[in-house]
């Protein structure tokens, strides 16, 4: 572990898709800080560019400007190699459409996460459990319903105990109940664990729940104020 006291730091990231007349100059020099611990939610209107910063913060894309430090390290050196390992070690994601491994069933989606860290896979089991999908877990993704794979989408992202979970609204298409209860599991990692959490949400009952709340405008964060 590093010692700094943010585990990410993002300084003036940029962002653009396509080129020439039909550029989209996504993110403008976005700076955010986020505390080693912290629950935070990114909050911010459809298109504006969330997903986008997550992706960049989880190292599934590149910045085309910026820097992007994670637990000390500066990523912006690192090759393909070097980045997955640190996303591998470090980071759990939670997508917005799930990416689920569409030809294993829901155990299998959770045991092969583990099992290419060298994990242990005898926690399974208790994930599906906490998570509502042991019922189903025979089933493949697309056998589920949409609730049924954000739930699996998350226990197997929670499932190494990454230092780092990216969360691009998890709550989305669940009622309220199973919303509340992804909720819980997520502030108890978060505190007994010390996990980071960064999560996207609509949501009012996630930003109760998020120690700090921030919002995105214009390609920036309009209150960083860590
Ligand atoms: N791979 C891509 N190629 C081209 N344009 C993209 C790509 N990914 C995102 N965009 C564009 O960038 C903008 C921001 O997209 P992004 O998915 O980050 O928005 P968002 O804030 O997550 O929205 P939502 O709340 O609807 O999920 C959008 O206008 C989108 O069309
Ligand atoms: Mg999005």
């Amino acid at each position: 572990m590093g010692d700094s006291e943010y585990i990410l730091e993002a300084d003036g990231l940029h962002k653009s898709f396509g080129s020439g007349q039909v550029a989209e100059h996504v993110l403008r020099g976005l700076d955010l800080r986020i505390r080693r611990g912290e629950f935070l939610a990114v909050m911010g209107p459809s298109g504006c560019g969330k997903s986008t910063l997550l992706h960049l913060l989880g190292l599934m894309s590149g910045t085309d400007e910026g820097t992007i430090v994670i637990d000390g390290l500066n990523t912006t050196g690192l090759g393909e190699t070097g980045r997955a390992e640190l996303r591998r070690r470090k980071i759990g994601f939670v997508f917005q459409r799930f990416n689920l491994i569409s030809v294993l069933n829901g155990y299998d989606n959770i045991a092969l996460s583990l099992r290419i860290r060298g994990m242990d896979t005898s926690r399974t089991g208790e994930l599906l459990e906490a998570m509502g999908v042991k019922a189903v877990a025979h089933k493949k993704p697309s056998q589920m319903s949409i609730g049924q794979q954000q739930r699996l989408a998350v226990a197997r992202a929670i499932a190494h105990k990454p230092d780092i979970l990216l969360a691009d609204e998890p709550t989305g298409s669940l009622d309220s109940e199973n919303a509340e209860a992804l909720l819980e599991l997520l502030t108890r990692a978060n505190r007994q664990d010390g996990q980071t959490i960064v999560m996207i949400t609509h949501s009012d009952a996630v930003t109760e729940a998020a120690g700090r709340v921030v919002h995105m405008k214009d390609g920036k964060i309009t209150n960083e104020n860590p």
